[in-house]
């Protein structure tokens, strides 16, 4: 889709339709909405007299201009109560607004900028925001539908009135892209059928998005991950023919400080049948999306790999099926991590732990201080915050408070529980250093922990995203399926760490 930054008068654009917009409670429209008003004869006054607009966020009323504006339609889009209103907001106002259209076979339009006025935006704030949600609203997976892009969006006008706005308006308008350009790899990667999105093809688009950047890729095969020790890891994906993958793209952005770093570990289960404790078909059903995590911080590397931020940021995906294959690992067997550890297998189905574990080892042996691990890692997390917020863990509360922050301010919700020292015995072995599983209650937490084991000297901080990762309907800036939460947060994390 096009974005284009124009200078003008949005009443004065001849496109198939022009957005303007109403916060809640407002009797008097002004600015833009204004003129829209006066060019239709008061009609939007009236409306607003009549209850038909309410300016409720979400809300979003068409209107046919019958020739007294050069463009056809209007959509008063509804910005809620102004005390309400943020960058969130704006962001799922322009991707509703953009969905609505679209259904109406709209192909491209005009709009204002939201919230850049009364609303209180920074300018290059707003056209971010107004970025994101059009890219990230208008998503879809359509790759296998035979009439796909029947109906699209293909050109959308940003129209900035203030002339001397207009550069940060471009520059906001391209942070956006690149970041929702990220977002919808992510979701890509989590919507596409676990047959086509295999470990070697996670490789592959590693490979692409390191290409014609200054950041490096190395991929791992099952001798190399055998070699170095990654027994962990090497074992759930023993009972898979498809080949394992170890995934590691750097981006050296501060190669005098080797401590400015950041480690972004990602899951990449690209099926989980759950092994030989294979899982119920409903459980299995969404089980192409458990490399969401991986997938995330690849997509995420494509943004800092644009934005190119003064720090090292690694990001290390192990990528394997986790299937009941002739040779998979069995219950009770006894692994051995990178670092020596030893893991009994409580559970075949706890692989993403597994794989973590080792994943942690080698960000740990290469010296990396400050981990984030985003992971699809238990359905208890869905238990505990539903798809509210992603469940947040860590061993180092600053650690934990800045990863939480650079989510809150980039909208992505994000919520802490507990790592008590006292739930560690839940994971205790008999015959092992730890087992993979704890007891009945607080899945999340043990499953946070059991990965913890495997941070060393580093602050590292576990981001469950099981229940983030998808949604069943299309809702703000997400359409149904895979969401790309939290790469935002990544790339806000990694950017506000160079510049501090
Ligand atoms: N990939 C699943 C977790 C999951 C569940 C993600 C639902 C998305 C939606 C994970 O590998 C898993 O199977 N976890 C088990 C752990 C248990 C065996 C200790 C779970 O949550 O049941
Ligand atoms: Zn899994
Ligand atoms: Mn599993």
């Amino acid at each position: 889709m096009q974005i284009d930054v124009v200078n003008g008068d949005v009443a004065k654009r001849e496109d198939p339709a022009i957005v303007v917009n109403l916060f809640e409670g407002v009797t008097q429209p002004a600015g833009a909405t204004g003129a829209v008003d006066d060019a239709l004869d008061g009609a939007v006054s009236d409306l607003i007299e009549q209850g038909d607009i309410t300016g409720k966020k979400g809300e979003n009323v068409l209107i046919y201009s019958l020739g007294k504006l050069k463009s056809k339609r209007v959509v008063v889009a509804g910005l809620g109560k102004s005390e309400d209103f943020d960058a969130n907001s704006a962001r799922e106002i322009h991707a509703g607004v953009a969905r609505f259209l679209r259904t109406r076979g709209v192909n491209g339009y005009a709009t204002i900028l939201h919230g850049a006025g009364v609303g209180g935006l920074d300018t290059s704030e707003a056209a971010q925001a107004a970025a994101e949600g059009l890219i990230l609203g208008l998503y879809s997976f359509d790759k296998y539908k035979s009439n796909a892009g029947a109906e699209s969006i293909d050109a959308v006008n940003i129209v900035e009135f203030d002339a001397k706005k207009l550069a940060e308006v471009e520059c906001g308008v391209e942070r956006g892209r690149a970041i929702a350009e990220a977002v919808n790899l992510a979701r890509e990667m989590g919507n596409e059928p676990a047959n086509y999105m295999t470990p070697t093809r996670m490789a592959e688009i590693a490979l692409d998005v390191t290409r014609g950047t200054e950041m490096s890729l190395t991929v791992l095969d099952r001798s190399e991950i055998e070699q170095l020790g990654m027994g962990s890891f090497a074992g759930v994906a023993q009972g898979t023919e498809e080949p394992p993958k170890f995934i590691v793209i750097r981006h050296d952005g501060d190669p005098d400080n080797p401590d400015n770093n950041l480690g972004l570990l990602g899951k990449g289960i690209t099926f989980d049948s759950g092994g030989l404790d294979i899982k119920s078909a409903a459980g299995m059903l969404t089980m192409k999306s458990d490399m969401s995590g991986g997938a995330c911080v690849i997509a995420a590397m494509k943004a800092i790999g644009a934005f190119n931020p003064k720090i090292n940021v690694w990001a290390i995906v192990p990528a394997t099926e986790n299937m009941p294959g002739r040779r998979a690992q069995r219950p009770g067997d006894v692994v051995t991590a990178m670092n020596g550890k030893t893991i009994e297998i409580g559970n075949t189905d706890a692989e993403g732990r597994l794989v973590l574990a080792d994943a942690l080892c080698y960000a740990v042996e290469n010296g990396v201080t400050r981990i984030v691990d985003v992971a699809t890692l238990t359905g208890a997390i869905g238990v505990a915050l539903g798809d509210g917020a992603t469940g947040v863990f860590g061993n180092d509360q600053g650690w934990v408070d800045t990863v939480v922050e650079a989510g809150n301010s980039v909208g992505e919700r994000m919520w802490q529980l507990p790592t008590y020292a006292s739930y560690k015995s839940e994971y205790s072995s008999d015959i092992a250093d730890i087992r993979n599983t704890g007891g009945r209650g607080a899945g999340a937490i043990t499953g946070a922990l059991i990965i913890g084991e495997f941070a060393g000297d580093s602050r590292w901080a576990h981001l469950d995203i099981a229940a983030t990762t998808r949604t069943t309907s299309d809702r703000g800036i997400n359409p149904k399926g895979s969401t790309g939460v939290p790469v935002r947060t990544l790339v806000e994390l990694a950017t506000s760490l160079a510049s501090n």
